[in-house]
């Protein structure tokens, strides 16, 4: 495997994509990963990211050099190349100013790194956002290309196997920015292109059942995709040595338990404890209307109920969870913690709880990944695009005080979303799709009566893996068939508005 080590860029996800894209496996880790742990990881070739920060500045994250001992090969990617420089002897020049965007690379020493790139007489187009820049290569290093601005754009000491670039390969305004990942990873670091999403489920269960032995693990089934392919993995590693758990906290869609859960145990002979909590979770909801509070309770809640599930199995030792990759960025930042605009509660506070170890299974992934994952599993279409759902539920969605009667107008509203959603064929092409319920009553007429009834506001968004959105240009015939059949179907409801914002500056949910 390829190990990425994340000095804080923005692109370290894409890098890990564009690696296994390319048929590489490869993993995510902080910058701040201890020499060996990292040794155990076992890495055939290392990559370092970019990053904000400026090697010349006191506190910024650093390089154990002695990893460069190792004879594995590595390349270093903008920050990741000041910190080749810094650390070897070479001179980075401080700057004031930051390169953004487009440049021309010029190569001026043949290499396999850079072999077969086309370009216009010798120009290739590149994509550059650093600060700093490399003023002299360490000794043993060799110029590689310049840019217009730039006299060192990239370096080499091939003895040692030791690249590095100032712009960045893994985004698309870089031409054949996936070559040269490809030319660092067959012909420099001499990988074999072979991994896929095939390879990734056999590996894993075969690391899982290497890792559990003959320990019982228990998880936690949300219904949603991420928990769901967790739990099939697990099944084919240990069979009935995993134990799930769903929790009906009152808060779900409507058909959740029927389309997944029953599913589940009829296709794979799962251990499944169905746990009703409705009352459990709603009655210390009432009346609270802050986002934070509600996820506080339910959060706590569900850790309460888990846990006290979870004690009446014998010998389980093993937590699974379906994290994976953005919630672990979310959560974790070298940078120590980032700040809270939404604590998403599937992360973290169980296992410290329930004094049992982590099993991540998906942890490295991304999204499409997961869904891929789940098709190689043979899960059937309804559950591989199921939209992400947030573990506090339609909580978040009952804006403002929850009531099983407010519950019930936004479940009813977000079924017919998701049916015109389906039935349009437009469920697909989203990220998520869902209705809110405001808490506002706003005057309208219906036969000849006026009426004062609750806004439901319509949420749909295109995106990759949620930590930016935008809002999807669904047809107005749409639209327009969600809003009458709400109006006319839902009690309690008058009137039906479209959210039209971005994230950032707004979120995906409202609360
Ligand atoms: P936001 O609203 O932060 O949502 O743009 C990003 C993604 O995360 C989901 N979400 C949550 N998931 N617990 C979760 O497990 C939460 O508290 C939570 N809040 C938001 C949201 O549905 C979207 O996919």
């Amino acid at each position: 495997k390829v190990v990425i080590l994340d000095y804080g860029s923005q692109y370290t996800q894409l890098i890990a994509r564009r690696v296994r894209e390319a048929g590489v496996y490869s993993e995510i880790h902080p910058c701040t990963i201890p020499a060996a742990e990292l040794k155990a990881l076992k890495p055939a070739a290392l990559i370092l990211s970019g990053g904000p920060a400026s090697v010349l500045a006191p506190e910024s994250p650093g390089l154990d050099a002695s990893i460069l001992d190792w004879g594995l090969p590595v390349l270093g990617i903008c920050y990741g190349m000041q910190l080749l420089a810094h650390y070897l002897g070479g001179k980075v020049h401080a700057a004031k100013d930051r390169e953004y965007g487009r440049a021309d690379l010029e190569v001026v020493s043949p290499c396999s790194l850079f072999e077969g790139l086309s370009g216009t007489a010798g120009k290739h187009k590149v994509w550059m956002s650093h600060g700093d820049h490399v003023d002299t290569p360490p000794q043993g290093f060799e110029i590689l290309a310049r840019t217009g601005s730039l006299k060192v754009a990239a370096m080499a000491d091939a003895s040692r196997r030791l690249y590095a670039i100032q712009f960045h390969p893994e985004v698309a305004h870089t031409d054949d920015g996936d070559l040269v990942l490809r030319n660092f990873l067959f012909k420099i670091a001499g990988l074999k292109p072979g991994w896929s999403m095939a390879s990734f489920v056999e590996s894993t269960i075969k690391d899982l059942r290497d890792t559990l032995g003959d320990d019982h693990v228990v998880c936690g089934l949300s219904g949603g995709i991420d928990s769901t392919v967790v739990a099939v993995l697990l099944h084919k590693a240990i069979g009935k040595r995993l134990h799930c758990i769903f929790v009906d906290n009152g808060l779900l869609r409507i058909n959740e338990r029927e389309e997944v859960i029953d599913f589940l145990t009829e296709s794979f002979d799962l251990n499944l404890k169905y746990v009703e909590a409705q009352e459990l979770f709603l009655s210390p909801l009432e009346g609270v209307t802050d986002p934070e509070r509600k996820r506080k309770i339910i959060g706590h809640n569900f850790i309460e109920v888990f846990d006290a599930e979870a004690h009446k199995l014998q010998g389980v030792k093993w937590l699974a969870q379906g994290t994976l990759y953005p919630d672990v960025i979310e959560s974790i930042s070298f940078k120590g913690p980032s700040a809270v605009i939404k604590s998403h509660h599937n992360v973290g506070g169980l296992p410290e709880k329930m004094n049992l170890k982590l099993v991540e299974p998906l942890r490295e992934l991304f999204k499409d990944e997961v869904r891929k994952v789940a098709y190689e599993l043979g899960l059937p279409d309804n559950i591989i695009w199921r939209h992400p759902f947030p573990g506090p539920g339609l909580a978040i969605r009952v804006i403002g005080e929850i009531t099983r009667e407010r519950l019930e107008i936004l479940r009813q509203a977000d079924k017919i979303v998701q049916h015109e959603l389906q039935a349009s064929g437009w469920y697909r092409k989203v990220w998520q799709g869902f209705a809110v319920l405001l808490p506002l009553k706003t005057v309208g007429v219906m036969g000849d009566e006026r009426s004062y009834e609750s806004v439901i506001a319509l949420r749909i968004v295109d995106s990759l893996d949620a930590m930016t959105a935008d809002w999807t240009r669904v047809p107005s015939e749409i639209l327009a068939r969600m809003s009458n059949r709400i109006i006319n179907e839902v009690k309690g409801v008058n009137r039906v508005v479209l959210d039209i914002s971005s994230k950032p500056p707004s979120t995906i949910e409202w609360e």
